[in-house]
Order: C-alpha cells, then structure tokens, then sequence
C-alpha cells in the first residue's frame, strides 16, 4: 500500500564526496515496503520540483525506518543532501514491485548508484548469494564490505583496475564462470543489457531494476517507459508503476 508520509530524517551523512546516506524515520512505508521497490522523495525548496525517485537501500521495520543512499548529480539530490536530521521531507511509497525472491543459489549483481537496493535484497534472501558490483573507480566503490557482512561472496570490478578485477562486471563473470539459480541486478541500462545476454547463454533467470529517468512517478505520463515483449510483438510499459524489476528476456533492449 502506497502512503505519503511527512518522515523526519533520523540520520545522514556522506558515503563518498558525492554519494549521500540518509535514513529517514517513516513507520507506514518501513512495514510495506519490499526489497527492490522505490520511494519518491519531494523537494521542498518553495518552486514546484517533481518528485525524485530513490530506491530503498534498506529496511527496519522495527524502529519504522528505511534507508537510502543516493548520488548527488541535480537540484533535487542536492537540497536532500543538505537536509539535518530531525529534518522533515514528504514521500510517496513504497512505489513499484520490486524483487520475486527465489531459493537457490542468488547472484546479485550492482553497477555503480544501482547497488544500493541490493543490499536489501541481499539481507533477505536465504542461501548462497554471491554479489559481483562494478564501480567506475575506487574512490567510487560504496558498499561492499556491508555485502560481506551479510554473507556474501563479494567480487569488484572497476574500469580502471583501481580496485578488484580490471574491466566490467559481465566481464568478470565470465572470468570467474559465475553461476547461480537466479540473477538480480541494478545499474546503468547498458550493464543490464550485456547481463541479459550472459544469462540467457548460461540459462539464468535475470530479473532487472530500471532506473529510467521518470517525471510523474506514479503511471499518469509516459515518461518512463520501455518495451517489452508480449504476445503481440511487444507493448509498452512504465518504469514506475509496472516496474522497476522485469524478467531481463521480455525487455527489448
Ligand atoms: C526507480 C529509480 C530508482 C532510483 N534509485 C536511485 C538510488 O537509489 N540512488 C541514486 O543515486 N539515484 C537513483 N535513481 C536516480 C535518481 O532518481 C536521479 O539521480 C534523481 O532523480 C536526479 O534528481 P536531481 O534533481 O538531483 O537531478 P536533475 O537536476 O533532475 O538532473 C541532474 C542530472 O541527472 C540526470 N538524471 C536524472 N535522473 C536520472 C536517472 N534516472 N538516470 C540517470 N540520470 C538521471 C539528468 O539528466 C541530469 O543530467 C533512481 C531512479 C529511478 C527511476
Ligand atoms: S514517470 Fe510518469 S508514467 Fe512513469
């Protein structure tokens, strides 16, 4: 069920000089809220900003809190950023379907500001999990000791080799032959599009998250869509609202 809640920032900080930590006190939306889903953030700096969408980077239902880690690229990261805790910020969730989880051997695999969903993800699922995450640099890596700590085999790329194995992270699993029962991924579309195939030849289901750019956030435009395939050829669907998670062989890349 989704609610708007006047959440109160329980606490904040900075990850990297441009990767802010923010965790935000909001009962209704911790006890709907699934692994994989998203909330919409509103800025409130007086002019009339759409909402931004943020994925939910974790959950604790016991204190009602969840939390979200986001890079500051805009206007509307930028006034979060600045928020102090005890701040209040209004937000619309938890939004979209998220993660199925599965049993069986879990693969999770993060390209740059889409590994934060994961580690929700990671926390919940029972069983193997190995987590492949590719940054562009080491200065950039977020996260990864928190996958560990979660019992994770952890493998890093880097473009530049500044950190793990050199190269991207379908690259890397192949150099490590990296198989499981079942893919889940987040990050940039060109990274989820090479997993694709990668699973398809090796014959792994492979759910993606879509970070597409959104404007309403709540399926009332058509600025989020991508095709996917249906029996017809294929049909158009919204990031927000029938996503952000699709089976990786129905998305026509
Ligand atoms: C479902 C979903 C989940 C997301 N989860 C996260 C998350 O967990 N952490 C995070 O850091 N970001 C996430 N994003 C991206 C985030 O929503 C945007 O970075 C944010 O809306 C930018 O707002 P802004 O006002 O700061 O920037 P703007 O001023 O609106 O834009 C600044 C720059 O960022 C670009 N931009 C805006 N939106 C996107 C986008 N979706 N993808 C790529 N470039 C974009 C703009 O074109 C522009 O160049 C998510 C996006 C979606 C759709
Ligand atoms: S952003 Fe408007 S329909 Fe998805």
């Amino acid at each position: 069920m989704k609610t708007v809640e006047n959440t109160a920032v329980a606490s904040i900080g900075l990850l990297t000089d441009d990767i802010c930590d923010m965790t935000l006190h909001c009962p209704e939306i911790a006890s709907h809220a699934k692994a994989g889903q998203f909330v919409e953030l509103y800025p409130d700096n007086g002019v009339n900003l759409l909402a931004r969408p943020i994925s939910i980077c974790a959950i604790d239902t016991g204190n009602g809190n969840i939390r979200l880690v986001f890079r500051i690229v805009g206007k509307g990261t930028e006034l979060f950023s600045r928020l102090n805790t005890g701040d209040r910020i209004r937000v619309l969730g938890p939004c979209g379907n998220g993660f199925s989880l599965s049993e069986g051997r879990a693969v999770l695999v993060g390209g740059g500001i889409g590994v934060p969903p994961l580690i929700e993800t990671c926390r919940q699922l029972r069983g193997d999990k190995t987590v492949v995450l590719g940054f562009r640099d080491k200065s950039n890596a977020i996260l990864c000791d928190e996958f560990e700590a979660l019992g994770a085999k952890v493998h890093v790329a880097s473009d530049d080799g500044s950190i793990g194995f050199k190269g991207n992270v379908v690259e890397l699993m192949k150099s490590e032959n990296i198989t499981g029962d079942m893919i889940y991924s987040c990050g940039p579309r060109i990274m989820l599009r090479f997993l694709s195939d990668y699973a398809i030849e090796r014959g792994i289901p492979c759910q993606v998250s879509m970070e597409e750019r959104m404007a309403c956030g709540i399926g009332a435009c058509v600025g989020c869509v991508v095709r996917i395939k249906d029996r017809d050829g294929w049909t158009h669907k919204k990031v927000c609202k029938d996503g952000p998670v699709f089976d990786s062989r129905e998305v026509i890349w």
